[in-house]
């Protein structure tokens, strides 16, 4: 099946914006009378952050982040590179980064490392998707939308040769073998 005749459905607008909206309340609960900085990691996360950041209530602003990427399944260095750097300080700010998907674990732990370096006020993580098969890098989200086997997914931000981000549900890669085991 090609996408043109339409990729299967592995989570639909209506249950990611549910979800999403259940996330926010656990946020709002969890950072009432606060401020936070929800930092965006371009691009995935574009269209997850947009979503999330309408389902809190509590005082927010955004910051975005760009890091280098040496392709899915085939990144065995473990060498992230921080290509677009925060534009407000941290420091003394809670601090909640924003992914769209939670992999082999190294492009979060770089950027945690990084950003405990500026000594926010505290730390979070918030991914949709958790892949934690693919796991190489010990770390977890605090918030994780769903958690899914080790599958190529497309839409709601996540592309495949930078393609299909606009998908508003979440699909599967028609034709696309598993990736493989993170090395
Ligand atoms: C994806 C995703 C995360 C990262 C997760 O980004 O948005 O940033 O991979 O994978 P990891 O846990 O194995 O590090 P990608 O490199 O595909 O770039 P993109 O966000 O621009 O699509």
């Amino acid at each position: 099946m090609g996408v043109a005749s339409g990729p299967e459905v592995l989570f639909s607008r209506e249950r990611i914006r549910e979800r999403v909206a259940q996330m926010g309340r656990q946020i709002d609960l969890d950072y009432a009378g606060e401020s936070i900085v929800l930092v965006g990691v371009l691009k995935g996360a574009a269209i997850f952050l947009a979503d999330l950041a309408r389902s809190i209530s509590v005082d927010n602003t955004f910051d975005f982040v760009a890091v280098s990427s040496y392709g899915k399944g085939q990144r065995t260095s473990g060498a992230v590179k921080l290509i677009k750097d925060l534009d407000q300080p941290i420091e003394g700010k809670h601090v909640i980064l924003v992914e769209d998907i939670l992999d082999t674990g190294l492009t979060l732990g770089f950027l945690r490392s990084l950003f405990e370096q500026h000594q926010p006020k505290s730390l979070r993580i918030a991914a949709l998707l958790d892949k934690p098969s693919r796991r190489v890098e010990k770390i977890e989200a605090d918030y994780v939308g769903f958690t899914i086997p080790n599958q190529f997914v497309i839409g709601y931000g996540m592309d495949f040769a930078e393609r299909y981000r606009n998908l508003p549900d979440i699909c599967l890669m028609p034709s696309c073998r598993p990736q493989a085991p993170a090395e």
